[in-house]
């Protein structure tokens, strides 16, 4: 039996936050999104209240609650605080999509529905994922309007351009998921969504002198769909995917991988723009760099200007950096990603660089010691 779910790659992905528009504002402030589409009690939404990103071929959806009676959103933010609750992938075939995933181990959420007003229809179903998430299955392909019906032009008539950061498409999106659960979701996932198994770090490759993880990473055989799922694996110390269970009380989206194919521009863009990324790996990182010779096509001095950090893998090599969480708890981030030359890692030699960075954060928030 064919398993394709004709999965064209991600399409958009909603954020669940306590102010849809302070958070749709930064975006495009810090990120250089633009506000496409707007969804509130303006457009006859008196429930929820959304605004549409796009950038280059990135969809966001920024949904806050406008009435405590939406309890879907209510009960999301006050368990979660702000975080990723669906990741959508563009499908042929809605009804195809839902239907194989199902048969194959999904689990339900959303049937398949239209949604449809004079400008065409929308179809959409979803299957669950982690505590509180959903992976949508979406096609567009008759739909003239904005995004999908309910949605209008932005009623804010207020200029919001910046320089633009060059930030292209969704890399890849990761989960963190409880002790005991990885496996789980990775099985789920690849049986579900038709991916392979494609890397896995075990005890004691993933770790700093104090804490550690597990992790292993799926996706689709073509590569379009790229899915890590990080597990906390007993440390001294708390490590940080248990920092995140605990604050986001429980497994949910960790961070949003988006690709540039000029992380040096884009990273000096939105640092000027005010976005705060992990803290800075010392000299002695880029000293190590240099000493084994690799050609980088970028100056090794100005990565280091931005603390951009670097992870060498056969001919290939990627560069990348964190943000730090956007919310207000510390859960779910951005990455920033260049893959060159070939490269398909997730940046595995910067690990260790990376969770003793989060670690520095974790002992200001007083989390890195258990209670
Ligand atoms: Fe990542």
């Amino acid at each position: 039996m064919s398993q394709d779910l004709g999965v064209r790659g991600y399409h958009y992905i909603e954020f669940y936050v306590g102010s849809a528009k302070m958070w749709a504002f930064w975006l495009a402030k810090t990120f250089s999104f633009k506000i496409v589409g707007y969804s509130g009690a303006e457009s006859g939404n008196k429930e929820k209240v959304s605004y549409y990103l796009e950038k280059n071929s990135m969809k966001f959806v920024i949904s806050s609650l406008l009435k405590p009676t939406n309890y879907d959103i209510a009960y999301f933010i006050q368990r979660h605080g702000d975080g990723v609750k669906r990741w959508s992938l563009e499908v042929d075939d809605v009804k195809k999509a839902y239907e194989t995933a199902i048969a194959n181990g999904g689990i339900p959420s959303r049937t398949p529905k239209k949604f449809e007003n004079e400008q065409g229809y929308v179809e959409e179903a979803a299957i669950r994922l982690y505590d509180d998430a959903e992976i949508c299955f979406f096609n567009g392909d008759n739909y003239k309007g904005i995004f999908r019906p309910g949605f209008i032009a932005p009623i804010q008539k207020i200029n919001l351009e910046t320089e633009d950061t060059g930030l292209l498409k969704v890399d890849h999106v990761v989960g963190n998921v409880r002790e005991n659960e990885m496996d789980l979701w990775v099985n789920y996932m690849n049986k579900a969504l038709n991916l392979e198994t494609f890397l896995e770090f075990g005890p004691g490759d993933i770790s700093t002198k104090y804490s550690a993880l597990l992790s292993k990473v799926v996706r689709s055989k073509d590569k379009k769909i790229r899915n890590p799922i990080n597990e906390p694996y007993e440390g001294v110390k708390k490590s940080q995917i248990e920092e995140y269970i605990d604050e986001y009380t429980g497994s949910g989206i960790q961070h949003i991988a988006i690709t540039t194919d000029d992380i040096l521009k884009t990273i000096s863009t939105m640092r000027k723009n005010g976005v705060e990324f992990l803290s800075t790996p010392p000299d002695t990182y880029y000293q190590m760099i240099r000493e084994r010779g690799i050609r980088i096509d970028e100056d090794i001095d100005k990565l280091k200007e931005l603390g951009i950090l670097i992870d060498i893998e056969g001919q290939g090599y990627l560069l990348q950096l964190f943000t730090k969480p956007i919310g207000d708890r510390p859960t779910f981030f951005f990455e920033i990603i260049q893959r060159c030359k070939g490269s398909e890692g997730f940046g595995q030699g910067n690990f260790q660089a990376l969770f003793e960075s989060i670690e520095r954060d974790q002992i200001l928030r007083g989390n890195f010691d258990r209670e």
